[in-house]
Order: C-alpha cells, then structure tokens, then sequence
C-alpha cells in the first residue's frame, strides 16, 4: 500500500526500495523526525542506538529505532542516525547496504553515522574516524558527523561462540556518557 501523507510510521517492509524512488522532499523545518538505524551482531549497537534515541526523544524530537535491514522507506524522516558494530574494520553488510540503497534520500537529510568497535578505552581518549573501509562505503555522501565508540563483547551477549570469546578482548567499552554528549548534540543541532 503507498504510503500517504497521513501515514505517519516510518515505512518498514520487507526490502528496501531504490535509492530514487526514496527520495522525499528536502527536510522541512523544524527537523522532527529521527530515524535511528543499526546493524548488529551481538547486540551492542542496537543498545547505543537505544541510549540514543532516550536521548533525542528527552529533547522533545520523535524517534524511531529500526535494523537497518529493516528499513524500507526515509520518506517521512526528517534525519537519520546510523551505526554499526566493526567487523575487521568494516560495517557490517546491512549498514553498507542501507547507505548504498537509500543514498538518494539520504544525500537531502542530515545524517550522522557512528561506529562502535574498539575494545579498550582508545575511543574514550582519541577522536578514532572512520575506517578506509568504512570512508568508502560512505564514499560522497554528505554527513554532519561521525564518531567512533568503544565496543562491547561478553560471553552472555547473543549469538557469540565461545571461540569468539577465546581468542578476542572482552569486556564493555561503551561509553555512554559519551554516547549520550553526542545525541543532546545532534537533539541541538536539530533544534
Ligand atoms: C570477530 C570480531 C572482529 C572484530 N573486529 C573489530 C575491528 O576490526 N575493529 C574494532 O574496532 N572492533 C572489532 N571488533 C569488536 C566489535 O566491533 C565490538 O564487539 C562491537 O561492539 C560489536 O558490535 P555489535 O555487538 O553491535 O555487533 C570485533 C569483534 C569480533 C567478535
């Protein structure tokens, strides 16, 4: 079914659509609604994206939180949060996915990307950017920012093998007063 004006939930469907055809109008102002949007395997961006979106409706703007693999349509958001765990340095598939399908629309709204991934405190202290593999998958696209989280892996987090867990730093190295800093910032930008 097309979705109208009145439609007012964020379109998820079982595919995305083409880049073109999800292309809305330029963002109107005042820049409401939020579409925040992750790619995970272990659950720990879905948990950022969870403080973030606290946040941003704290501020008074409306937010919905989605899997990137989830997400259909950008026609009726006004700007988009996206993250992903790293992998050998690279989002995962759906998160490269979501920017390759939905670039058209994305190219008219503010976007802000983050990507979660260290596993010590190195993210607490430096200002990390985003991979090569990360920046290609990006490629022109214009972004009001991005930021580099620490990440998390536990033995009880799903879906991890013990060999996982044997043969890699674990603990959880989210910092989400940082976290949280960065969604008032963007709640502000957003204004
Ligand atoms: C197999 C494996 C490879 C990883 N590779 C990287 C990496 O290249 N860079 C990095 O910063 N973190 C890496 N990490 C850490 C994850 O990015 C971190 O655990 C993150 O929080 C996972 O997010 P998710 O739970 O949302 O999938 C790796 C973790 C695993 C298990």
């Amino acid at each position: 079914m097309p979705t109208t004006p009145d439609d007012r939930s964020l379109d998820a469907g079982p595919g995305p659509t083409d880049g073109a055809a999800d292309a809305g109008p330029a963002h109107p102002t005042p820049l409401r609604r939020v579409l925040v949007a992750y790619a995970t395997k272990h659950g720990s961006a879905a948990e950022i994206c969870a403080a973030i979106a606290e946040e941003l409706g704290a501020a008074g703007l409306e937010v919905e939180v989605q899997e990137a693999a989830e997400v259909r349509s950008l026609r009726q958001v006004d700007a988009v949060i996206l993250g992903s765990g790293l992998y050998s340095a690279t989002w995962l598939r759906d998160a490269n996915r979501f920017v390759r399908v939905h670039r058209t629309a994305l190219a008219r709204l503010p976007v802000w990307l983050f990507s979660s991934g260290p596993l010590d405190r190195s993210a607490d202290f430096d200002d990390i950017p985003m991979t090569p593999h990360v920046a290609e998958a990006v490629g022109t696209l214009p972004i009001q920012g991005h930021r580099t989280f620490g990440g998390r892996l536990v033995p009880e987090a799903p879906e991890v093998a013990e060999g996982i867990i044997a043969t890699h730093r674990t603990g959880d190295f989210r910092d989400f007063d940082a976290i949280r800093a960065w969604s008032r910032e963007i709640a502000e930008a957003l204004g």
